[in-house]
């Protein structure tokens, strides 16, 4: 029976844990020997811009021996018009796996329905679950543990958000949440969530951060989302400076799974100082890929 990784909460703690372990072994160089992809084609279809999903996946399907293919969403019939159902049937024909970057969650959705390949989201409206793997890896690296660190997310209650906050509830961290009234992350994600790990939700981003060890941010409008402009004045208080970054543990990481908006929701000199780990956090994205393909890829 073919899996698909859709989103966190379709893998089970410690198939989500033997991941992030499996992908600091390939980081580290160890057990590098095998090509698990080799004779595999592995499409990638992507609606919206990418350069860290786009390139990370395409290098990690090359180093694991697989061919990728990256289908823009114009040189498919999907853009004339053609159905996902028509088009995940066929692709399945081809193809060993898809990674598809897309607009709605329910497109990638419906096209895992009716796919018999495993199909990866590279990121949709309301999930990022590649990149809250990627995240936890470099909270494990940089703390030495996950349970019971304290992340804070501030800002757009978006897709990154959704996904940080279930994987925090697989891995047991602590996770707080401040955005403004009115963008708050997923329901469903909280509730879920709160099943597993404690989950607050605040509008003031100072009291968010007491006791902080991570300090999470992403940008305050998303892809889709070009025309809401009227929201930069809504968050102006939810942007991690060094005023807030102050108020949290000494020893706080900084994270944002980027590209950012400099002087929005991060200033440069948080970004490019000494508490960021933007880059190793860019990095892991690269060893979680090749981790997840080999793991959907051999069931
Ligand atoms: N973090 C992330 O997904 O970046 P890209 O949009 O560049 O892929
Ligand atoms: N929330 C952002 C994440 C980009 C990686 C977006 O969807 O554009």
């Amino acid at each position: 029976m073919k899996r698909d990784y859709l989103r966190v909460f379709d893998l089970n703690r410690e198939e989500f844990l033997n991941l992030i372990n499996r992908a600091i072994e390939l980081k580290s160089g160890r057990d590098y020997s095998k090509s698990p992809l080799i004779g595999k084609s592995v499409g990638m279809i992507f609606e919206k811009p990418s350069t860290r999903t786009r390139v990370s996946f395409e290098v990690a399907i090359y180093h694991l021996g697989g061919h990728p293919i990256y289908l823009s969403q114009r040189e498919l019939q999907l853009s004339r018009g053609e159905t996902i159902k028509d088009t995940a049937q066929v692709l399945s024909r081809y193809l060993n796996a898809v990674v598809i970057r897309t607009f709605s969650h329910s497109i990638i959705e419906e096209f895992a329905k009716w796919s018999t390949i495993p199909v990866i989201n590279a990121l949709t409206d309301t999930h990022h679950p590649c990149q809250a793997m990627a995240d936890m890896m470099t909270i494990f690296e940089k703390k030495g543990k996950v349970e019971g660190i304290k992340i804070v997310y501030i800002g757009d209650g978006n897709n990154v958000a959704n996904s940080l906050i279930e994987a925090s509830a697989l891995m047991g961290a602590k996770i707080t949440i401040a955005t403004p009234h009115g963008y708050e992350p997923s329901k469903q994600s909280i509730e879920l969530a709160k099943a597993l790990t404690d989950v607050t939700l605040l509008n003031d981003p100072f009291e968010a951060v007491i006791d902080a060890d991570v300090l999470y941010t992403d940008v305050w409008i998303s892809m889709g989302e070009e025309n809401s402009s009227e929201k930069i004045e809504k968050f102006k208080n939810f942007q991690i400076n060094s005023d807030l970054l102050r108020k949290a543990k000494k020893d706080a990481i900084v994270m944002h799974c980027l590209p950012a908006h400099r002087g929005e929701e991060i200033t440069d000199e948080v970004i490019d100082g000494p508490q960021s780990v933007v880059l190793d956090q860019a990095e892991n994205r690269l060893h979680t890929s090749k981790a997840i393909l080999e793991f959907l890829l051999k069931m």
